[in-house]
């Protein structure tokens, strides 16, 4: 089986690979990845030597690298992540998510059902989207499948109009696609835009910490392998046509995520209560309509295809700090040049 994987040198996307090589050595992996700011080759330093791994250096936006990957290969079956995946570079200029989420997905559409033709029910299409389509939860309740969609950002109202293409072209062409939605990922390879490898880092550098609002927002934290492993699930034993919620069932508040991770770097830092990273907790202006609440209900998958997450949030998170600590080399090759424009753009500070 030739799986074409795109997005794949991305935090998700290098973590899939690095699993599915291991897991299911038997396949061929095609990496279609057009490194952004987000995707690094890096990541994928030891499987490049693998045979059953390739790299296609393509962008989505240009249907006619498409073509090309498809015919170069033959590809079998996609698994489809590559996205522009950050909120808040959706609010600072929407337009690449409108590119990338929405266009480049439905140019994949098209390529893949012209390349399947022939058989589209024998070509599975996996489309990773995210639990923010279903928009912001108040105290109670959680997003199951039937929850109807609500986007409130540009990235979630762009991954959102994806979902309905896949959907569409399931429904009207019968090809053989699957849609999930996965709560917040932490883990190795993630880009220290986002919340918990951003704090990490400062937290090494003693810089500030910055805490949107009041930071009483939750967030829903699953371990990237125990996604990767929920997306193999679903590529295997998926119903056609049919959505999958991916969560951990670990909701928390931004703060106590931030204190909790600034307690595991003091003591893995030695740090006296004076150098304490909770002294670097700075609270910033709100991310423009910041949803407040997200939770998800990953009970379908778990019943259904006999999914469960195997990491414990504690142990994911000290993994995760482990990791980031002993690939400092990586966080500082990441975090040079443009990483610095944007960061003191958005921050305002350096
Ligand atoms: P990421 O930003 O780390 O990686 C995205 C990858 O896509 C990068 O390698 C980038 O180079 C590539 N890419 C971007 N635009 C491209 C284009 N036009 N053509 C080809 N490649 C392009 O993202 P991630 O966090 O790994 O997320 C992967 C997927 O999972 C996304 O679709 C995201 O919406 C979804 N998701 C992410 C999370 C999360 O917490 N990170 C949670 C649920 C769902
Ligand atoms: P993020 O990692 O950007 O994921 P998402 O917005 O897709 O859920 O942010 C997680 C939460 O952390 C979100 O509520 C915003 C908040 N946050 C901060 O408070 N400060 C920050 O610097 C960042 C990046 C996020």
């Amino acid at each position: 089986m030739v799986i074409l994987i795109t997005g794949g040198a991305g935090f998700i996307g290098s973590n899939l690979i690095h699993y599915w090589l291991e897991k299911h050595p038997d396949d061929t992996l095609v990496n279609f990845d057009a490194l952004t700011y987000a995707g690094n080759p890096a990541n994928l330093a030891g499987v490049e030597s693998n045979s059953n791994y390739h790299f296609f250096h393509g962008d989505l936006r240009k249907k006619e690298q498409l073509d090309e990957v498809f015919e170069r290969y033959s590809i079998d079956a996609v698994i489809h992540l590559a996205a522009e995946s950050h909120v808040d570079r959706s609010i600072n200029d929407p337009s690449p998510f409108i590119e990338t989420n929405i266009n480049g997905t439905f140019h994949l559409l098209e390529v893949a059902r012209k390349h399947w033709q022939d058989d589209l029910k024998s070509h599975r299409f996996v489309h990773v989207s995210t639990d923010e389509v279903y928009g912001s939860l108040g105290k109670d309740g959680i997003f199951t499948e039937e929850t109807p969609f609500a986007p409130n950002s540009p990235y979630s109202s762009s991954k959102a109009s994806s979902d309905h293409l896949v959907r569409a072209w399931h429904h009207t062409f019968g090809m053989d696609i699957l849609v999930t939605h996965c709560s917040n990922n932490y883990g190795p390879f993630q880009f220290p835009e986002k919340l918990i490898p951003l704090m990490i880092r400062n937290c090494i550098h003693q810089d500030p910490l910055p805490v949107y609002g009041d930071g009483l927002q939750i967030r829903d934290w699953l371990y990237v392998e125990d996604h990767c492993e929920a997306l193999d699930f679903v590529f295997h034993k998926g119903e056609s046509g049919e959505t999958y919620n991916i969560g951990g069932l670990n909701e928390w508040e931004n703060l106590s995520m931030v204190r909790h991770l600034c307690e595991v770097m003091d003591s893995e830092l030695g740090n006296s209560p004076e150098k304490s990273c909770l002294n670097l907790i700075r609270h910033i202006r709100d991310r423009p309509g910041h949803d407040r609440r997200y939770a998800i209900d990953a009970s379908k998958i778990c019943k259904q295809l006999g999914w469960k997450p195997r990491h414990q949030i504690r142990e994911g998170l000290e993994k995760t700090l482990r990791w980031y600590l002993d690939h400092q080399d990586w966080v500082e090759q990441v975090t040079s040049g443009a990483y610095r424009d944007y960061y003191r753009k958005h921050y305002g500070t350096d």
